[in-house]
């Protein structure tokens, strides 16, 4: 039976990793998968998390199981950061915790479907892993142009794409520091796509990744705050792995805006139903120690703090990119007004292999860069091989 199976590509983004790691040149630039990383090129586990995590040793005194919804100190002590004053709107949403962001992805479409959802409304280029999840669920696909030629939103193709949708329909947004391409909606496009979103019978699902990593945690969640103040209902996919740096711990969660406040606990027994038929329960170390960091003010404190620090390393590295301006075919002075750690160069499948094998500079296939990967030290490097590529 099993030898039916077909032999599967590993995943693109992941297997770069392992062509990172055997490549032996001393000066090799690693480009691909989302972590971030200092000046020095370390992605170090946060002093806030290490602090709540020496915590944890000394006072967790059992690991006996928890539910399908995981920690809920953690899935709440989280919401003000999401939502805002007001976090509840009234006790229309509430949450559950999933293992990382693509659990609360894949919740989201899976609770989606059950509810009678067909078919999913996304801007592409996507993180590809949206797309792969949508398929494994048996749901449609809709793609619309998501970023422009001057480096901008798309917006008239989004706006198309939700005006010929209907019942039955969900939309994906990135609700900050969009994945792959940088290019996030403004504060008044926001306003616009919930205006429509308020009228619609589209089911607005947003995955909010990188909060924190473009312009601040208020101003990443300015999409998600409006949407849940003027729709009936919508789902937020939120992670925490990038933000407190748990990447591998699997920290995130799933939250629901239900009409009525008596809607969510029944919303929400679906969502423990399909967590337990697929993952049981959540990994428990990870939320545990974020909710020990926002119960604790100096801790929190300490948090952001650190995440301050990361995000004006982004900032300046997206600076530095955007002062090279143009190298050959490639423009690099959007980047500057764009947000987050990624950024997507228009760079052929060749110049990309090209990149990899004469300058050992690593990124994904579609051409996106983590801007993280680049320090003072090799931005003169990337630019200079990005000139002769794309010369
Ligand atoms: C990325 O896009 O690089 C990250 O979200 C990691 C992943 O799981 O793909």
């Amino acid at each position: 039976m099993l030898d039916r199976l077909e032999q599967q590509p590993a995943d693109a983004l992941l297997a770069l990793i392992k062509l990172h790691d055997a490549d032996p040149r001393a000066d090799k630039i690693d480009l691909g998968v989302g972590v971030y990383r200092t000046g020095d090129g370390a992605t170090p586990v946060f002093e806030a998390i290490k602090a709540a995590e020496r915590k944890l040793v000394a006072e967790q005194d059992t690991k006996a199981y928890l539910g399908p919804e995981g920690d809920m100190g953690f899935v709440h002590s989280l919401m003000p950061y999401v939502f805002g004053s007001n976090p509840t709107r009234g006790g229309r949403i509430d949450g559950m915790q999933t293992p990382g962001g693509t659990g609360a992805v894949r919740l989201a479409l899976a609770l989606a479907k059950k509810a009678g959802v067909t078919r999913v409304l996304m801007g592409t280029p996507s993180w590809p892993n949206h797309a792969q999840i949508v398929k494994d669920l048996g749901l449609e696909l809709a793609g619309f142009n998501h970023a422009a030629e001057d480096g901008t939103p798309d917006f008239a193709a989004l706006k198309a794409a939700l005006a010929g949708a209907g019942e039955g329909d969900a939309v994906m947004l990135h609700g900050a520091c969009h994945n792959p391409t940088g290019i996030d909606y403004t504060p008044d496009q926001w306003d616009e796509i919930v205006a429509i979103l308020a009228d619609s019978p589209v089911l607005p699902i947003v995955d909010l990744a990188y909060q924190g990593l473009g312009y601040g945690m208020d101003e990443d969640a300015y999409g998600v705050r409006k949407l849940v103040d003027a729709v009936p209902e919508a789902m937020i996919a939120q992670s925490c792995d990038k933000n407190f740096g748990l990447y591998r711990d699997r920290v995130g969660a799933l939250y629901v805006l239900g009409k009525d406040a008596g809607d969510i606990e029944r919303i929400l027994s679906n969502g423990h139903a399909l967590a337990r038929a697929a993952w049981s329960m959540p990994p428990d170390h990870g939320a545990a120690a974020v909710r020990l960091v926002l119960r604790d003010a100096d801790l929190t404190a300490r948090w952001l703090a650190e995440l301050e620090q990361m995000r004006t390393r982004i900032r300046q590295v997206r600076e530095a990119l955007a002062g090279a301006g143009q190298l050959g075919s490639v423009d690099l002075a959007p980047l500057a007004r764009q947000s987050g750690m990624f950024a997507m160069l228009p760079l052929s499948k060749e110049q990309i292999e090209a990149l990899r094998a004469d300058y050992g500079i690593y990124m994904a296939g579609s051409g996106r860069i983590n801007i993280a990967g680049l320090t003072t030290d090799n931005i003169p490097k990337f630019t200079a091989a990005i000139a002769a590529v794309a010369g």
